[in-house]
């Protein structure tokens, strides 16, 4: 055969085979997870990163299913609790992984009102409305795309929450861009427009246990909150409106301590929240991206820092596991295995005229931006 067409097929080969290689490497995961009661299909996709670590995601709840993250020697294991069904997700009432909305956090009542019109959403928790109701943005089908670059892949998901949707006024279209990188950082990126003035305060409802084993409890892990001021509750968990400081208080975490130090303290506001269950009003908000929370787990060596541009953090010490739920792996999740870091507004602010507006109207968009980043020590 002529040298120079052996040389070029050569080439051609080499070409398709470097190209293959590279889209192999590119490629998300797509993996069918199950099938809902009226037949859409629920995909898993699962973002790796070069150094090992792997975030899979659901386009139902757009819940994060598992997360791989190394401790300091180097293992890998799944720190999120959840199911390993799509049963487990449609019969959920821990909001497992998911994003929660269109309200996350509690409205008291149920109720609030924008410019003198008045709205009364889905109750589901005692009197109350907690993350957007009895179909919140957790129980719903969401629309995925893949997305990937040189440095990082994503899964870009689609809700839209129609005019009325458990009591809330406008058409919301939000999107929710997952994205790993090869920091080792798991940003999620909100987007969210409405055709009506509306609330929108979505917000990420992972259990993390930085453990690896989702038998032990999250009470050894050390937390540290930036924050001067939390927000007080009363019964029922809805917040007074006003702040109160931390300082002399169990729910004083400017310095890394342990979970379980205080917990069972003689103190109103953990009582009300049968643990921690409190919004943290972070210092120095001024709407851009800054370090909020340090999570640390000393026997693994895992850390996970959490930056974001909202104003408050509620972390839930995961009070209401009870050793009911049948999570992953047959566990049965006991009190405490796994808490919620949760960046958002302030609760109740639609009714709390000092708090943070989550108002949105037609013209606007709403943008959050947070960060969960692993590393070890
Ligand atoms: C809330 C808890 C609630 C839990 C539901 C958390 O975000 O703060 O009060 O029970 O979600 O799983």
């Amino acid at each position: 055969m002529d040298k120079s067409i052996t040389a070029a097929c050569l080439s051609a080969l080499l070409l398709i085979s470097c190209r293959t290689n590279n889209e192999v490497q590119k490629m998300i995961d797509k993996n069918l997870f199950g099938t809902l009661p009226d037949g859409q299909q629920v995909y898993s996709y699962t973002l790796k990163n070069k150094v090992g670590m792997e975030v899979s995601i659901i386009n139902y709840g757009a819940a994060v299913v598992s997360l791989t993250a190394p401790d300091r020697n180097g293992k890998f294991e799944d720190i999120v609790l959840g199911y390993d069904s799509l049963e487990g997700y449609i019969n959920d009432k821990s909001y497992f992984g998911s994003i929660v909305g269109r309200y996350g956090n509690r409205i008291g009542k149920g109720k609030f009102s924008i410019d003198g019109s008045n709205y009364q959403l889905t109750i589901n928790d005692g009197e109350n409305h907690l993350h957007g109701g009895i179909n919140g943005y957790n129980k719903v089908f969401w629309n995925a795309e893949p997305v990937t670059t040189d440095s990082s892949q994503s899964l870009k998901l689609t809700y839209v929450s129609q005019d009325g949707e458990q009591g809330y006024p406008g058409t919301v279209t939000l999107q929710v861009i997952y994205t790993l990188n090869d920091n080792n950082e798991l940003q999620i990126n909100y987007t969210g427009v409405t055709d009506k003035p509306t609330i929108l305060n979505p917000t990420h409802h992972s259990y993390f246990n930085l453990t690896g084993n989702q038998e032990n409890t999250i009470l050894d892990h050390e937390l540290t909150i930036n924050a001067e001021n939390f927000t007080p509750v009363v019964k029922g968990l809805i917040t007074t409106g006003g702040l109160a400081k931390v300082e002399n208080t169990p729910l004083d975490f400017r310095k890394h301590e342990k979970i379980g130090l205080r917990i069972n303290n003689d103190f109103e506001q953990l009582k009300l929240g049968n643990g921690y269950d409190h919004n943290w009003a972070l210092d120095n908000y001024n709407g851009k991206l800054q370090k909020a929370v340090e999570l640390y787990d000393s026997s693994s060596g895992r850390k996970m820092e959490v930056f974001t541009d909202q104003p408050g953090m509620q972390f839930y010490s995961g009070n209401f596991l009870d050793g009911t739920i049948k999570g992953k792996k047959n566990i049965l999740y006991k009190l405490r295995t796994g808490l919620c870091l949760e960046a958002q507004g302030f609760p109740d602010s639609p009714n709390k005229p000092s708090f943070p507006s989550v108002r949105l109207n037609p013209g606007e968009k709403y943008k959050q931006t947070t960060i969960y980043k692993f590393s070890t020590r």
